[in-house]
């Protein structure tokens, strides 16, 4: 082999892949059968919430085990909407993860309530049961646990936890759709779960997301604030078929017929979305036995995840930290991405409330040497291989 192919691209040599051929951390997967789904639904009566927005939440609700689903905009909108009918209000506390999007923390602020973070497992990354009891405090009314890459988090404790709280739960499964934990899939939990339609998620309608819940009240409640908090019904008005008045205070978070079409499409392939995603963490995870310093995920007994996320972390033994890594895996145009910046580092959760860097030390440990590497079902093996010689190289020229 010559030096430039074994040289990696950060220190003079080829690229694994050239530029056009860049491949990111996820993406979706589009066949004919989605776009005719698509192009079908424009030519229906409906282009915006129709009866397939309809059909499509059906197709959730049954596929989770849940009796409502209500689709919106997007997993924002849903955790949005979701904080909204928990109640959650200004004096209030909800906890959540520090190692999450954005958004999830987001569903407490929303509402005018504090998000106060509780540190993760370094294990799984995910919410851990211990520091959230640590975290209660007699304003504590939420709790919102994240599915962190798609595994689940630890279910049971977390229930019992808000039981004898009283405290409203909201998953975010926007990772998790596809996942089981002890049989049962993700999202099927009380009091509500939320998704992500997002293009690199498990399933994907361009943008949107989705309330699903076995509550017939904060099902109905999220329901109207999608649409406005418009009461189409005005009793007492049954003879003014035009008096439709605003409630309380509504959003347009209309999910259209064209989505759902693409996610009713979607959701016929989510068991080969899963083979497909599980084939290629089965060849990562062969190749990466033999490479130190690179720590593949655990996965915990009874759990079944859809990954979403395929994150590992790089530490010392590798060779190079994890920024060396990251851009010499650019270099090589193979665009893998972090998950996440903790939250307690973002200037607006510092500024907001108080947060500091140091405050959550084990999701500041598991974020410095976290790195997704590719996955999504359109990888072929080609592109999986081309993910392994880089890193392999990579670790080769700096050991
Ligand atoms: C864990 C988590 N929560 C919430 C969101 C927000 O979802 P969306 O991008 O659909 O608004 C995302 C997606 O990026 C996410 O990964």
């Amino acid at each position: 082999m010559s030096d430039q192919q074994l040289r990696p691209a950060i220190a003079g040599g080829e690229p694994i892949r050239p530029p056009d051929e860049a491949m990111g951390y996820g993406g979706q997967s589009i066949t004919e059968d989605d776009k005719e789904a698509v192009a079908e639904a424009l030519g229906g009566d409906y282009i915006t919430r129709g009866p397939t927005v309809d059909g499509f939440e059906e197709r959730v609700a049954d596929y989770i085990g849940v009796d409502h689903a209500i689709a919106v905009t997007s997993g924002t909108a849903a955790l949005h909407l979701a904080g909204r009918a928990a109640g959650f209000g200004s004096s209030d506390e909800v906890i959540t993860t520090p190692l999450t999007f954005a958004s999830t923390a987001h569903a407490a602020v929303y509402s005018g309530a504090k998000p106060v973070f509780a540190d993760v497992k370094p294990d799984t990354r995910n919410i851990d049961p211990d520091a959230v009891r640590e975290q209660i405090t007699e304003d504590t009314v939420g709790l919102i646990p994240m599915h962190y890459a798609g595994q689940p988090c630890e279910i049971d404790e977390l229930l019992v936890i808000a039981d004898e709280y009283d405290l409203t739960v909201i998953w975010d499964a926007c990772h998790a759709l596809g996942s089981t934990w002890h049989g049962e899939p993700a999202g099927s939990h009380p009091d509500m779960a939320i998704f992500s339609f997002h293009p690199v998620k498990n399933v994907t309608t361009a943008e949107g997301g989705m309330v699903v819940t076995d509550d017939d009240n904060l099902a109905k409640r999220v329901r109207s604030l999608r649409s406005f908090e418009i009461d189409y019904d005005s009793p007492g008005h049954e003879d003014e078929p035009w008096y439709q008045v605003t409630e309380d205070l509504g959003y347009n978070y209309n999910f259209t017929d064209l989505q759902a079409a693409l996610g009713l499409s979607q959701m016929e392939r989510i068991e080969s979305f899963k083979r497909r995603r599980d084939e290629i963490i089965d060849r990562y995870e062969v190749a990466f036995t033999n490479i130190e310093g690179l720590l593949t995920p655990t996965v915990k007994e009874g759990v079944d995840p859809m990954w979403h996320l395929y994150a590992v972390e790089v530490v010392e033994a590798f060779g190079c930290d994890r920024k060396r890594f990251v851009n010499a895996m650019h270099a090589e145009n193979i665009y893998v991405q972090v998950h996440y910046v903790p939250l307690h580092f973002h200037p607006f959760f510092q500024d907001e409330f108080g947060y500091e860097r140091g405050d959550y030390p084990v999701a500041e440990g598991v974020y410095q040497g976290l790195v997704s590497l590719p996955l999504y079902p359109e990888m072929d093996n080609e592109d999986v291989e081309d993910v392994l010689r880089a890193v392999q190289r990579i670790q080769q020229h700096h050991t």
